[in-house]
Parts: structure tokens; C-alpha cells; sequence
């Protein structure tokens, strides 16, 4: 039985404050099952006093992004080592704001999965396609495209701490949630595309999480589905009730 992995991707949104005591709430409120996997992703400013908060506590602590250089003349940019030094067991690679807001490609992104894996965090690796892909019958071009360019390389001893999180554009932040049988369609076909990249066994064992409007009220119906293995919650990952139902949904 494969783990499921529950990751709060918090954006650019809280205070040293409302982080805190965000993480604080989820840090109650959780229920302890041997099969879950629980992190929050906060901003970079508020990782250490989240580090503080979760310290000792089930619940792993994220980046949502790194600079893929172990340090240097990068002026406002952060290394893997630094989101180490600050307690971080994850980071967030690739995700669609950073591709179509920030303009990133799949190279520098396959550079920054790289470096996250060599460095020894659990990179989370978002892939998805937008709508217009979808509506032209692409998503599995879109979905091979940057599974094959964002994971060229990958050693075969870090597969184990990559996690792959299918996002779709159009989901994101918009209140219109994948059905499962898209989530589980697009997350079947990247189980089927790994098992080409790396091998059976990893495929197996890799964690596919859904994002895109993931809700207390949607969760569980996405989450039964075979190939999902958690989830990647943004909106509904700022209010603990909220995040804490849908980790309930999950186990
Ligand atoms: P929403 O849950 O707000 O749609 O965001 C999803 C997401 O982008 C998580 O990374």
C-alpha cells in the first residue's frame, strides 16, 4: 500500500502570525494513521518559525521553490542546502504559477528537481496541462512532455524521494476541481509514463498527489481513486478546519 501524502501549499499568503498559529492548528488537529503523510508549505520568510512549531510533530515542513545553485551570487534566489538548514523535508518544483506566471521551462525546472533531489529533500513535482491542452486533446502529450524533460536524469536512488503532483491549470485556484475520472485518467497515465522513465517497481511506489481546487467536500471522491495518492491543497490549506478535513478524507 503506497502512502498518502497531504501537502498544504500556502502561496504567498500568511503573517509570521497567522503562519504560526496556522501550523499550530494543524499540529492539534491531526489525527495519527500509518499510511498519511502530512506537510505545509509556507512562504520562505515564515519557514523557521514554522520549523519551530511543527518540531517533534508528524507533520513535515515544505519550500514552495529553490534556486538550483548550492549558493553564490544569486541575488534573491535560495539553495537547497538553506531550505535544509531550515528543517525542510520537501520542496515544491514546477508548479504552474512558477511555469506560466514566472516563466520557467521544463530545463530550469529539471535543473531545480536536480538539485533538490541532491541536495535531499522530497521534491514535489508539479505537472499539468491548461485548458486550451485539455480542450485540444493533449493533456497526455502535455503531461509526457514534462515528465519526460523535468525528470531527465534522476538518479535511480532518489526516485524514492520524488512525488509527483498532477495539477491541472484550470483547476487551480479556480473552485472547478478535476472529476476523478479525469484525476484518476492523467495520474494513471504518469504511473504508466514512470514505469517507462524508471522502472515497474518505482512507478508502484511513487506517490501521485491531485491539486486543483481540492475542498473538504470534493476530497474524498478524488482521493478513492487508485492512482491518487494525496493531495496538493492550496486555497483550502489556509484554514486549518478546512485543511484538516480533507487529511481526514485522505486515510
Ligand atoms: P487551489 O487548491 O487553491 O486550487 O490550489 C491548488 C494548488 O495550486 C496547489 O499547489
Amino acid at each position: 500500500m503506497r502512502p498518502v501524502l497531504v501537502a498544504g501549499n500556502w502561496k504567498m499568503h500568511t503573517t509570521v502570525k497567522s503562519a504560526v498559529e496556522l501550523a499550530a492548528s494543524v499540529v492539534r488537529g491531526l489525527e495519527a494513521d500509518p499510511r498519511l503523510r502530512v506537510a505545509v508549505c509556507p512562504p520562505f520568510p515564515y519557514l523557521l518559525p514554522v520549523a519551530e512549531v511543527l518540531r517533534g510533530s508528524p507533520v513535515g515542513l515544505g519550500a514552495q521553490n529553490l534556486y538550483p545553485k548550492p549558493e553564490g551570487a544569486f541575488t534573491g534566489e535560495v539553495s537547497p542546502a538553506m531550505l535544509r538548514d531550515c528543517g525542510c523535508q520537501y520542496v515544491i518544483v514546477g508548479h504552474s504559477e512558477r511555469r506560466h506566471v514566472l516563466g520557467e521551462s521544463d530545463a530550469f525546472i529539471n535543473e531545480k528537481v536536480l538539485a533538490g533531489l541532491a541536495a535531499g529533500l522530497t521534491v514535489i513535482f508539479c505537472i499539468g496541462e491548461t485548458l486550451a491542452e485539455r480542450d485540444a486533446g493533449l493533456t497526455h502529450a502535455v503531461l509526457d512532455r514534462q515528465l519526460t524533460n523535468g525528470l531527465a536524469g534522476v538518479a535511480d536512488d532518489a526516485w524514492s524521494r520524488l512525488v509527483i503532483a498532477y495539477e491541472p491549470v484550470w483547476a487551480i485556484g479556480t473552485g472547478r476541481n478535476a472529476t476523478p475520472d479525469q484525476a484518476q485518467d492523467a495520474q494513471a497515465f504518469v504511473r504508466r509514463r514512470v514505469a517507462q522513465l524508471a522502472s515497474a517497481a518505482v512507478a508502484d511506489n511513487l506517490i501521485i498527489q491531485y491539486g486543483g481546487s481540492v475542498k473538504p467536500d470534493n476530497a474524498a471522491s478524488l482521493l478513492s481513486q487508485p492512482d491518487v495518492d494525496g493531495a496538493l491543497v492550496g486555497g483550502a490549506s489556509l484554514k486549518a478546519d478546512q485543511f484538516l478535513a480533507i487529511v481526514r478524507a485522505a486515510v
